[in-house]
């Protein structure tokens, strides 16, 4: 069989072979109907029966794996699908770097391997979770087709790491395939594992500062994981991570869109000061400021998915060979890090301060700081969009200490630009630099649908391109 390939003919469309593989077949049939029982509870909520415009991945070849179609969503052929495994390929850092890449789990490395993958997995349907309510005020056809293609392959993403469970777990990775089912996101007795995937994503603005925050937390992990050594998580990774960028898109083009409408409409208006909130509103788009708040909410909660700044798990996982670096691969030093250090933010006599750590137990810090610089070039991309507009305010990312509930910062609270506040300071100036309920209030003014082809609500700007290539006034959602 052609790795390329995927095969459709079985319920679980996949390029591993599974029709050969008879007890994994049987363990993935048998958790397939729990999965579209939770789909159907808490996937996308009023569109299960629409025809949506979606797709599909049918092969892993980067030249061209998707088909698009109208697919009803619980009829999506979600699948378990491979990057082709590379000849001769190494165990790339760590302790066992240059043996033989693992095809199956070292025994020693069972727990901590599980965990990896569990805790990446916990992610996909939470996610799902979060958004489900927002098809019903999408600002047009062609977002809410956006949301429901991000949707339906968080929950691939699901499979993908059930797969793994499953196959090379035992009995243990069937329970832990269960329990993916079972946690809910927000809910206070069995909540997903993860604060970020426990909050809520109560509007479109929300949703694209998501998908460009927190989708790219995804990514790192995805590309850490897709390091391992570990062959078959690799393997899963490496696909996952072409899925994945799709989403960052959404993100990234969904804010750029809300910022030109906004600088446009008040320009249009002739008003040149962003700060003037108010007439900015009366326009019925999102003023800078507020989507400034928005982005610091979203960036300081995906910053404590990073975990703590020094950690001994990172360091075990890494010089076990399980998660690398981002971009193992392109760096050059020994790929093993026993006497390297890496500079570290730390809180030291109440200052922030930078220190030299050993650079083993700072790998989350250095993944951190990786995540940093990729959100940065996005940012730079909508303050070019803000700036050719001709409106004088640029975004910014706040300090890594804001508002934080893990790591060095969790005990104290800081603004923006990293200057720690008293307790009551921050009480008083919180609503600076968070959404305050009125901020959020009027954003939900907002979120009307728009469910005409090719027409958008009037706080964001259409799509340069449609996808697929499609016309401007495609009907990517036909409702029922
Ligand atoms: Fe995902
Ligand atoms: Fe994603």
């Amino acid at each position: 069989m052609n790795i390329a390939q995927v095969d459709y003919d079985g319920l679980i469309p996949n390029n591993v072979a599974l029709g050969k593989d008879v007890r994994v077949k049987r363990a993935l049939e048998k958790w397939h109907p729990g999965y579209l029982n939770w789909w159907n509870d808490m996937g996308p909520e009023g569109f299960q029966q629409s025809l949506v415009y979606l797709r599909t991945a049918v092969s892993v070849d980067p030249k061209g794996w998707a088909k698009f179609d109208y697919v009803r969503m619980p009829d999506y052929r979600w699948g378990v699908l491979l990057a082709p495994q590379q000849e001769g390929r190494k165990v790339n850092f760590g302790m066992h770097k240059g043996e033989e890449a693992w095809q199956e789990v070292p025994g020693e490395y069972r727990a901590m391997l599980r965990r990896l993958v569990v805790i990446q997995g916990d992610t996909e349907p939470a996610s799902v979770e979060q958004q489900r309510h927002l098809g019903k005020t999408a600002p047009s056809l062609y977002d809410m087709r956006n949301l429901f293609q991000v949707n339906v392959e968080e929950g691939r993403h699901l499979w993908a790491m059930v797969y793994l469970l499953q196959k090379y777990f035992g009995t243990d990775g069937r329970e832990e395939a269960e329990a993916l089912l079972q946690r809910r996101s927000g809910d206070p007795d069995t909540p997903r594992m993860l604060g970020a995937f426990n909050e809520k994503t109560p509007d479109w603005l929300s949703f694209f500062m998501f998908t460009f925050f927190t989708d790219r937390d995804g990514k790192m992990q995805l590309e850490a994981l897709a390091q391992s050594g570990f062959d078959p998580l690799s393997r899963t990774c490496r696909f996952m991570l072409t899925e994945e960028a799709h989403h960052m898109f959404v993100g990234e083009t969904g804010v750029t869109r809300i910022i030109q409408r906004t600088c446009e409409a008040m320009k249009d208006a002739g008003i040149s000061d962003p700060h003037e909130i108010e007439k900015v509103r009366k326009l019925g788009v999102i003023d800078l400021p507020t989507i400034q708040k928005k982005a610091n909410l979203h960036f300081s909660l995906t910053l404590d998915l990073f975990g703590s700044e020094i950690s001994t798990n990172a360091a075990n996982a890494f010089h076990a060979g399980l998660k690398g670096r981002y971009r193992e691969d392109r760096l050059k030093d020994d790929h093993q890090l026993e006497s390297g250090t890496y500079p570290v933010l730390r809180l030291i006599d109440g200052k922030i301060r930078n220190e030299d750590a050993p650079a083993l137990s700072a790998l989350n810090m250095r993944l951190r700081d990786d995540y940093v610089a990729d959100c940065n070039n996005g940012v730079g991309r909508w303050n070019k969009v803000i700036n050719d507009i001709g409106i004088p305010f640029e975004l910014k990312l706040p300090h890594v200490a804001f508002h934080r509930h893990i790591g060095e910062f969790s005990s104290i609270k800081a603004d923006v630009n990293g200057e720690i506040l008293s307790d009551a300071d921050w009480q008083k100036r919180r609503n600076e630099f968070l959404p305050s309920d009125a901020d959020r209030n009027f954003i939900e003014s907002l979120m009307k649908p728009e469910t005409q082809p090719g027409k958008f609500a009037g706080w964001i700007a259409p799509p340069k391109v449609g996808i697929d290539n499609k016309p401007g006034d495609f009907e990517y959602v036909k409702i029922v």
